[in-house]
């Protein structure tokens, strides 16, 4: 058990036995670090509830208060404000140096999966795709590491309109291939294609189709054909998505994210004629789609009807989509299922999980939750564009980052430079991503993000650096914490006491920056200690070892807590 949940136990069982019963207990750094590290607003909350004097039942609670608990103090009209003994802390912290996971709390055991990464088969991944990997890829580590069991999938956006821009354009200038040719029996050739291929033929496949409205019918008609399981074009765009997705793997690999699935919405067809015969009975028709009443009387805005069918008998989106519940659930009986995905995606999400509750595909034991994400905007508030006005993609965003953080890379780094940078990249573009609140939005500052000074990431892994340089340098092999010598010391320590909490408000909100803030908080407490001592050079011997078991605690929290973030560390920067 951490150390503050421990404390706030004890107290807890105290008030039980003075007759206050299954009362919860905070305890929270002093408002006036004057009168202690600590206070707890117990008294007050417990007058209100008793018709009691705040003060008496705060003289009551401090009589029960053992050694642990020192320079115990009240202040009107019931603050009790308090301190811990040093031995006791480092006991704790000491632990702490052994294993980073006793200095928290672990959960019970649930299988949560999560649905992250969401790109788009043959189309570039854009910035708010990055932001889904990023946040989705932390949330799952976080899961982990507070002891929940994992699954994520990054559900593929591979059907849709690009897979019949892909087709016409290839049909226009390969006309020959057996794809092509209704009759043909035998086995289908490999294509030859690269990644870049595709996204050239699409573009001009866009242009074209854009511009020619018969283009756009062929279009259209492929896109269709795929969706009722044609198996000429299936077997064509299938080979697409595969060389795709080498590609899309690639980038995935670059931001750390690990996916046990690399499913998508093709997966779910197979699903689908099973799924229809749960939803079905809900079903009924509007102007030719089948669709599902999903309003609710609560309702304050309106909640449209889901289309499950569209009228030409094609799946959307949301067929796919009920689909692959439907499957999540049969194979794996998650007690969670976590997307993370735009927020303007809301309404959407919404109706299908009303739709999927109202059906039964899943009962209601299980939360499906839409963990919706802010856009990145440029410094005109609009959604992140490139310098003429297109998408940004995620690939032009790196390039940018990487010509920031290149120029900033010591020169002397020679060896390894290049890895250097692109780690240094992507923990820019990670901690960004990652500190502004998931659901709001931010304005997305190149020069501002990748400074190597200030709340960002190169500046927590130049901590980092510097931490690990100290501990080589020392050649210590055995860290203790014995004397706690001085108040930027003692900072430290009640910052990593809050660890427990950061993590568990991390998870409630299921946003990152409580995460992000403490590195922040943590790595400036050890600079300015830094700053102020000498930790290599103390003569003192019991002073030393404790400056350099503090030194390896707050690495192995950084070291740990960048994890989570999936941000990797470097030698030298
Ligand atoms: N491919 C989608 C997009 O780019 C995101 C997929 C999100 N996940 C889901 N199960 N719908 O918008």
């Amino acid at each position: 058990m951490s150390f503050i949940k421990e404390k706030e136990k004890f107290i807890e069982n105290k008030l039980n036995e003075l007759g206050y019963l299954n009362e919860s207990v905070q305890i929270l750094p002093s408002s006036k670090k004057e009168l202690g590290d600590f206070q707890i607003n117990t008294a007050m909350m417990l007058a209100k509830k008793y018709h009691k004097n705040p003060m008496e039942i705060a003289k009551e609670i401090t009589s029960c208060l053992d050694l642990e608990f020192v320079n115990v103090n009240i202040a009107n009209p019931g603050f009790i404000n308090f301190s811990f003994q040093d031995e006791s802390l480092l006991n704790y912290l000491n632990n702490g140096i052994l294993n980073f996971q006793n200095l928290f709390d672990k959960h019970p055991e649930k299988l949560i999966f999560l649905d992250y990464g969401g790109a788009n088969a043959a189309k570039a991944l854009h910035v708010g795709h990055m932001r889904s990997a990023n946040i989705g890829e932390a949330l799952r580590r976080l899961c982990n590491l507070l002891g929940y069991k994992t699954i994520s999938d990054v559900h593929l956006g591979d059907l849709g309109r690009q897979a019949g821009m892909l087709i016409s354009e290839i049909k226009l200038r390969n006309p020959n291939l057996a794809f092509f040719d209704e009759n043909y029996q035998g086995e289908y050739e490999k294509v030859n294609y690269t990644s870049k291929d595709l996204g050239e033929m699409y573009v001009a496949a866009n242009i074209a189709a854009n511009k020619d409205p018969k283009r756009m019918e062929e279009v259209r008609e492929i896109t269709a054909a795929i969706d009722s399981g044609n198996k000429r074009y299936l077997a064509l765009w299938r080979q697409l998505v595969d060389i795709s997705c080498v590609e899309i793997k690639k980038v995935y690999d670059e931001l750390n994210c690990h996916f046990d699935l690399f499913e998508g919405e093709l997966d779910s067809f197979k699903d689908i004629p099973a799924m229809l015969e749960v939803v079905n009975p809900f079903l009924y028709e509007s102007n030719g789609a089948m669709v599902m009443d999903v309003k609710l009387e609560t309702d304050t805005k309106e909640v449209p009807p889901l289309i499950v069918i569209k009228k030409d008998g094609a799946t959307i989106y949301a067929t796919r989509d009920l689909a692959t519940i439907y499957s999540r659930e049969k194979r794996f009986h998650p007690d969670e299922i976590w997307y993370v995905v735009d927020s303007r995606q809301g309404l959407y999400f919404e109706q299908v999980f009303r739709a999927s509750y109202k059906a039964g595909l899943v009962n209601d034991k299980i939360k499906l939750l839409h963990l919706g994400f802010g856009t990145i905007n440029g410094s005109d508030g609009k959604p992140y564009k490139t310098r003429d006005g297109g998408v940004m993609e995620l690939g032009s965003l790196i390039d940018l980052i990487g010509i920031e953080i290149e120029a900033k890379i010591k020169e002397e780094i020679q060896e390894n430079r290049e890895e250097i940078k692109n780690k240094l990249t992507i923990a820019t573009l990670k901690f960004a991503d990652l500190m502004s609140n998931r659901q709001t939005d931010y304005i997305f500052d190149p020069v501002k993000f990748s400074s190597f000074d200030g709340k960002t990431g190169p500046y927590i892994l130049y901590t980092s650096v510097r931490l690990k340089s100290i501990l080589n340098k020392s050649e210590a092999t055995n860290y203790q914490i014995t004397t706690i010598n001085n108040q930027e010391m003692k900072n430290i320590f009640l910052k990593i006491l809050e660890i427990s909490n950061v993590l568990n408000r991390s998870f409630q909100d299921k946003s990152l920056n409580y995460i992000t803030d403490f590195l922040f908080d943590l790595a400036s407490l050890f600079n300015k200690f830094y700053n102020n001592y000498h930790i290599l050079t103390e003569p003192d011997i019991k002073i030393k070892n404790s400056y350099l078991g503090m030194t390896k605690l707050v690495s192995n929290v950084i070291s740990n807590l960048l994890n989570v973030l999936a941000i990797d560390e470097v030698d030298k920067m």
